[in-house]
């Protein structure tokens, strides 16, 4: 890899391909999972090392709860397993473990040791690795307005004082850097719901990779390919080849 001079503050991954893997090998779509969940270790342990500040893995989504009973409760225990397994990991790295999603939903299996590990890492300021479990993006958006509207009601919350700012404080990645990049596995270009206000100006890359082939080596390459995109979040090249001059100037003098 080459060196990282534009590393991204925060990566979300859709974690997709986990079946396909396994179909093309003759074998059941769980294996696909098991190999996925060492996907989520390798891949973490990587941006930790690397030093993002946040990782968001899309792990299940509001719909995948209507998938065959069987293959549901296997990415259940998968969740236990690696809840149990990665404890140690999480809490020597100073990770903070965090969820975002409709977690009661989950069976107590999951959510008592997911809801002991966010509390016992709470504290931890390494990188938050934050697992959207039972998570829809328009499920998201839905709960962040009954809440605004809430406090309307209220008489807490104004609402000409709604803004982009104001209404981001109600969703459950406020406490999370921006999204500065989106990267989907398996090479479908779909979004699937997944954090959809968050993504306004996230750079998007998708890769031919299943998830379980998608290792340490492969982030690199997708945080190269981040490096050597010009973000300009609605300015001209010239706006931002400017603002580049001043900061640069700037360091100049303070040095
Ligand atoms: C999408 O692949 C993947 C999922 C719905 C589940 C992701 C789960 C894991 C990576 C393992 C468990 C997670 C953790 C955090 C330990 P797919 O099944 O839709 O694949 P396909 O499109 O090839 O069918």
């Amino acid at each position: 890899m080459s060196d990282q001079p534009r590393l991204p503050r925060h990566v979300g991954i859709i974690m997709d391909g986990n079946g396909r893997w396994a179909q093309l090998r003759g074998l059941p779509r769980i294996e696909g999972h098991r190999e996925g969940a060492q996907s989520v270790r390798d891949v973490t342990r990587a941006a930790r090392r690397l030093g993002l500040e946040a990782l968001t893995l899309y792990a299940f989504s509001s719909q995948n709860w209507a998938r065959p009973a069987d293959e549901v409760r296997a990415l259940m225990q998968l969740l236990c397993d690696y809840l149990r397994d990665e404890h140690d990991e999480i809490m020597d790295n100073q990770i903070r473990l965090d969820a975002i999603g409709d977690v009661e939903r989950l069976p107590p299996h999951v959510r008592d040791p997911l809801d002991a590990l966010r509390a016992e890492s709470a504290h931890h300021t390494g990188m938050t690795l934050t697992l959207a479990l039972s998570y829809g993006g328009r499920e998201s958006i839905a709960r962040a307005i009954r809440a605004v509207a809430a406090d309307v009601a209220a008489g807490t919350l104004a609402p000409d004082d709604i803004d982009v700012d104001r209404f981001g404080a109600y969703l459950p990645t406020t406490r999370l850097p921006p999204l500065d990049l989106l990267v989907r596995t398996s090479g479908e270009q779909r979004i699937s719901n997944f954090m959809l206000w968050e993504l306004a100006y996230a750079e998007l890359v998708f890769v031919d990779v299943m998830w379980p082939d998608f290792r340490k080596d492969q982030l690199h390459e997708v945080l190269d390919q981040y490096a050597a995109r010009e973000r300009r979040f609605g300015l001209t090249s010239g706006q931002i080849a400017a603002r580049a001059e001043l900061t640069a100037d700037d360091s100049d003098v303070e040095t």
